[in-house]
């Protein structure tokens, strides 16, 4: 059997990818920025072997439903198709976080498919050419490549991947993530970028997130958390204004995730710095620096609703491990 392992990490995106140029290819309308998030993490191992008739997909233990098996199998046919292998997989994959639930489960998944996979059939391929071919798989994927800071853009010829902006060590940000729910969502990411172009917000909200990733780039090069905080909580909101005036609409947020936005803006207004982001999903992103961490952990945990606090820095991109689950 030819196999390997790769760990990945999902990352969260203070300038969010919502709405695509370009839906076969996973090209996003607007450049995005984001951190890769240490401590949530997916381990997948992927195993070709002679004689199989088809992929088999376990997920979290659990045989992947046909929907998942379809979208990895897709993928798996990618990397097939770059190393002329005909060989089928086994795929065994473990998420140390609740998958499904808008904290970027897709992401971390595609990423560790992709380095798994391709490393099992013995292609060497860039970071970029990584991050390209993870994005294929699921767009923000890309951005669990590379480590740290991370900013995925297109160019003119439209290629596409992400790069590293600063590496993990570059600044001890804290992300503090409110759980109020960790159900799958109702609706995933791929039905909001394609019901996204037909918000009136849609072409306003793509063209303020272009203009204000230079800005946010520069706020994370000088680790200015009020300047990155103001940038990242208004394309939050203006992403889920365009998700919540699409057709149909997409509602994401509830009653829960608006009370600890409401606790975060008062903690803020008393002199805590931290600032909030959301994506596709009720959960709340409260990002501060290390030395509040421990405060913002322990307020989260009293407020009503929120189940449990999870807690993650700047991570590591993917990589190859030896610890093995097939
Ligand atoms: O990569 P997808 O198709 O799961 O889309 C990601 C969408 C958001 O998480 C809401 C925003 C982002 O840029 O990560």
């Amino acid at each position: 059997m030819n196999r390997a392992t790769a760990i990945a990490h999902p990352n969260i995106a203070f300038i969010k990818y919502w709405g695509q140029a370009d839906a076969a290819l996973h090209l996003p309308a607007n450049p995005s920025i984001s951190m890769v998030l240490d401590c949530l993490q997916t381990r997948t191992t992927v195993g070709f072997v002679e004689g199989l008739r088809e992929d088999e997909v376990i997920i979290d233990g659990v045989a992947a439903s046909a929907a998942a098996r379809v979208r990895v199998g897709e993928h798996l046919d990618r990397v097939r198709a770059l190393a002329g292998s005909a060989l089928r997989a086994r795929v065994r994959s473990e998420n140390n976080f609740a998958a499904g639930a808008g904290l970027a489960s897709s992401a971390s998944a595609f990423a560790a498919l992709t380095l798994a996979a391709t490393a099992a059939l013995g292609l060497q391929l860039s970071l970029e050419q990584l991050s390209a071919l993870a994005r294929l798989g699921s767009g923000s994927a890309c951005r669990s490549v590379p480590a740290g800071f991370v900013e995925w853009t297109v160019r003119p010829d439209r290629s596409s991947a992400a790069h590293s902006i600063a590496p993990p060590d570059h600044w001890a940000l804290c992300d503090c993530i409110a759980l109020v729910s960790t159900r799958q969502k109702r609706v995933s990411s791929i039905d909001g970028h394609r019901a996204a172009p037909s918000s009136p917000l849609y072409a306003a909200r793509v063209q303020d997130a272009a203009r204000q990733v230079p800005a946010c780039r520069t706020a994370i090069e000088r680790r200015d958390l009020a300047a990155l905080g103001r940038i990242m909580e208004r394309d939050a909101v203006m992403m889920h204004a365009v998700a919540m005036t699409s057709d149909p609409p997409v509602y994401y947020r509830m009653p829960e995730t608006m009370r600890v936005v409401q606790a975060v803006v008062d903690w803020r207004a008393t002199g805590l710095p931290v600032y909030y982001t959301i994506d596709a999903g009720p959960n709340v992103h409260c990002l501060c620096e290390a030395a509040h961490c421990d405060e913002m952990q322990r307020r989260l945990g009293l407020l009503p609703g929120v189940q449990q606090v999870l807690v993650a820095g700047p991570g590591n991109g993917a990589r190859l491990t030896d610890d093995h689950l097939l």
